[in-house]
């Protein structure tokens, strides 16, 4: 790992030292347990493998200018989590059992946080699945929760660049009264063969309408939409839409700057009333969106002439990344430090 150059590193998967694992069964979780090993060995009638009992979290931890590793709202990852649990019918892990076991796992791997400057950070990717014989369309016996981690370089390796979307009508994301608000793996499935058709047209990332009445923006590939006009944050509100963790926070961050926050139905036409638009996310925190496509009405919306990350976008984009770094004072209490002990 000497050799590892941070500022150059993807989204992939480094092997790191260690990964945490919680057993559920009988009832109980087990003694969270520190393993070296990267495979899992469940059942081939497991509910993960056929009806998708199975749902994950993203998460990650940055070193700051004094050394010390931070987490950023990792209770909000926890409480999703069980969320999905609780939607999936899967045993639903206690918040504090899988904050604990997030710092312990990233203590036991510190020496793969990133440093301060690189951009880089590390990968949280806490998950649940439903494990043991199962044939009938029922819920697991039993669970298990692993959290590993992995090292991901900056996600702008060429700066704060707004990114070309596309809307589409073609594929849904989520159902009105479905998963959407949950992270359920078949989420992803779902959306992989609509994620590959944008990105051969030459888009970053597909815009998903309701599915219902295909009028109002529900979300911005594997991001929340916003936009923002006249002094206002503007961002949907829809069952279909997870709750992002980014969004929530970047929402209390416009209202520190000033900003109005409007979270309600966006209709698409709307797009045209933006000063900017983004994309957010953890994996990014901000993406500026400097173009949105509307295939039907062959209608462009642009953005900061297409190039440009507007103003307020990248006010709150420095506000945010400087609080999971340390650099700005941590106003709302969103940082927990992992120290060594
Ligand atoms: C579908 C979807 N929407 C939004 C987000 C952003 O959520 P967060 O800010 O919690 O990372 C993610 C990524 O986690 C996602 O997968």
């Amino acid at each position: 790992m000497e050799n590892i150059k941070w500022e150059e590193l993807g989204f992939g998967y480094i092997r790191t030292d260690f990964n945490i694992r919680s057993t559920w069964k009988n009832g109980e979780w087990s003694t969270p347990r520190l393993t070296e090993d990267e495979t899992v060995n469940i059942h081939m009638a497991s509910t993960a493998l056929h009806y998708g009992q199975t749902a994950f979290e993203g998460a990650k931890a940055f070193k700051g200018a004094d050394g010390r590793i931070r987490l950023f709202r990792i209770e909000e990852n926890a409480k999703r989590l069980q969320s999905s649990a609780e939607y999936l019918m899967m045993a639903v892990p206690p918040v504090e059992l899988m904050v604990k076991m997030t710092e312990e796992v990233v203590r036991a791997n510190a020496r793969w946080v990133p440093p301060y400057g690189s951009g880089a950070s590390l990968y949280i990717r806490p998950f649940l699945f439903g494990t043991g014989a199962n044939v009938g369309v029922k819920p697991a016996e039993e669970y298990e929760l692993i959290i590993f981690v992995t090292p991901v370089g900056p996600y702008f390796k060429a700066g704060f660049q707004p990114i070309r979307a596309i809307i589409d009508r073609d594929h849904d994301r989520a159902a009105p009264l479905g998963t959407g608000h949950i992270k359920a793996g078949g989420n992803y499935g779902a959306s992989l063969l609509s994620g590959d058709i944008c990105h051969k047209l030459g888009y970053q990332s597909a815009i998903y309408l309701d599915a219902a009445h295909k009028r109002y923006i529900d979300e911005a590939g594997a991001a929340n939409f916003f936009g923002i006009k006249d002094n206002t944050y503007v961002t949907p509100k829809s069952h279909s839409v997870l709750p992002s963790i980014t969004n929530m926070s970047l929402r209390d961050l416009a209202a520190d700057l000033g900003l109005k926050v409007e979270e309600r139905l966006v209709e698409y036409t709307e797009l045209g009333t933006f000063e900017e638009a983004g994309a957010c996310g953890t994996a990014a925190v901000i993406s500026p969106i400097g173009e949105v496509y509307d295939p039907l009405e062959d209608k462009r919306y642009v953005y900061g002439g297409g190039t440009e990350a507007g103003p307020v976008s990248t006010k709150l984009y420095n506000l945010l990344r400087g609080i999971q770094l340390g650099d700005e004072p941590d106003t709302h209490g969103w940082v927990t430090f992992v120290d060594m002990e």
